[in-house]
């Protein structure tokens, strides 16, 4: 089918643009099991790693007993492979019996009371991307009401084994379905994913009226190879991806893989300093049962998390490739503070990158310059100061640069995140500096 014949058979469809459901006014911050734990259904020989009840409590718990709930990691998410092979005999999607003997509104119940929220995963389509049941176009509205009556905060709603046209009748349809059970349910759709990421194939002002987030492009996978492969995308694509963030709708580069194998501690630090520039999703898909201190420091960052949820919800930008193979980030904040990244692309050395704020943009002033890895403040800075930052091979340095003699206003507390309301009021932030 014709790209102008799908525009216009969206035109017919008819209510399809309206998502006006309050949620993620900053990027959702959580737990996933995908990246980490996969398809893993084997409870006998592998209890402590299957997709399972068990596996969800226990990462509850160690949200709410170790600090991260504080910091704003409120959702606790199920990925495919959930799922009983059959519908029950209502036509209701449900658990594996075996895996989930509690049911998911138990478990709801579980993780709710821990003051988290419970994420759940389906797909538009015949089947799941794993083989379970899916969500065809008939489903759509019994689906979202069995969702709902769990408990369930928030959807992910995958695309695997269905066509064009019935994507693009089904997560409107699902959009519209979510809205009418009455209970706020976070909209995530892989849809961009599966039809190319960009336009004119995707229309993200529209889909920004539907979704509160959506997958643009390929899975992650525990590799630099794959973190790289994906922050590349979304910087080349910018001019595109960009602008269609903001409050309630975000682009969604995948998981943290952070505290996993695949990384070193420089890429670690990396892969949060670009996903807080790209006002990305900050969902961990690791095992916080076993995470080691480096990956527990560069998590719980207050600094890097406080630049990802900043109010404005402005998606940075990828401002400079420099021959040298060093790469410029930027993001502006509010409060007329900006982040700044410095990355290193080399494969040789520790790399000394000089340059200036006037060099970045930046306006004539004076300026400070906390950096969020070392910690260290850097002051006295105006707009043409030359500064020298050393870059390890695959690193990053990364500021949170505000005006000097500045005391900023707290921000609007609109009571919608009540940790963050505690630990994250700028003022608290501006003393951490
Ligand atoms: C449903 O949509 C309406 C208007 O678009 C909005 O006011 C309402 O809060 C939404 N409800 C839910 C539960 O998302
Ligand atoms: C995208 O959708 C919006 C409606 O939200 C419409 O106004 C706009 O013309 C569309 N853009 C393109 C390129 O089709």
């Amino acid at each position: 089918m014709e790209y102008f014949q799908v525009v216009l058979l969206l035109a017919l469809i008819p209510g399809s643009t309206s998502l006006d459901n309050g949620l993620l006014r900053t990027p959702p911050m959580g737990w996933m099991a995908w990246e980490r734990f996969r398809c893993d259904i084997d409870c006998n020989k592998d209890p402590m790693n299957c997709i399972s009840e068990k596996l969800f409590r226990d990462m509850a718990d160690r949200l709410s007993e170790d600090g991260w709930r504080e910091l704003g990691y409120e959702y606790v998410m199920i990925d495919d492979c959930w799922m009983s092979m059959q519908r029950g005999s209502d036509g209701r999607l449900q658990p594996d019996p075996d895996r989930f003997p509690g049911g998911i509104a138990k478990l709801a119940r579980y993780i709710h009371d821990r003051g988290l929220k419970l994420g759940i995963y389906a797909d538009m389509g015949s089947a799941t991307c794993m083989g379970f049941p899916g969500t065809t176009l008939d489903k759509v509205e019994l689906d979202a009401h069995t969702f709902a009556s769990w408990g369930v905060d928030y959807l992910k709603f995958d695309g695997c084994n269905s066509n064009a046209i019935e994507q693009l009748i089904g997560y409107p349809l699902m959009s519209k379905a979510l809205n009418a059970t009455g209970r706020p349910i976070a909209y995530s759709c892989s849809w961009p994913a599966y039809i190319g990421g960009l336009p004119p194939n995707v229309n993200y002002s529209l889909l920004g009226d539907m979704c509160n987030l959506w997958r643009n492009f390929d899975d992650i996978q525990d590799s630099w190879d794959s973190v790289q492969s994906i922050f590349d995308w979304f910087s080349t694509n910018q001019d595109d991806l960009q602008p269609a963030a903001g409050p309630g709708r975000w682009n969604d580069p995948d998981m943290l893989i952070i505290g996993n194998f695949g990384l070193s501690l420089d890429q670690a630090r990396t892969q949060m300093a670009l996903w807080a520039i790209m006002a990305a999703p900050l969902v961990m898909s690791n095992d916080l049962r076993t995470l080691n201190n480096d990956a527990l420091a560069i998590l719980q960052n207050r600094v890097a998390i406080a630049i990802n949820q900043d109010p404005r919800g402005i998606q940075g930008r990828r401002l400079l490739q420099e021959k040298s193979r060093i790469e410029v980030y930027w993001r502006p904040l509010s409060h007329s503070a900006n982040a700044l990244v410095f990355l290193s692309r080399r494969q040789d050395m520790p790399y000394l990158y000089h340059s200036s704020l006037a060099k970045l943009n930046f306006p004539a002033g004076s300026f400070e310059a906390y950096n969020v890895f070392s910690g260290k403040t850097l002051t006295g800075l105006s707009d043409k100061t030359e500064f020298t930052v050393s870059i390890n091979p695959s690193g990053v340095v990364m500021w949170y640069v505000y005006p000097a003699r500045q005391s900023p206003r707290p921000p609007k507390d609109t009571g919608r995140y009540p940790y963050m309301r505690r630990k994250y009021r700028m003022s608290s932030f501006h003393k951490i500096i």
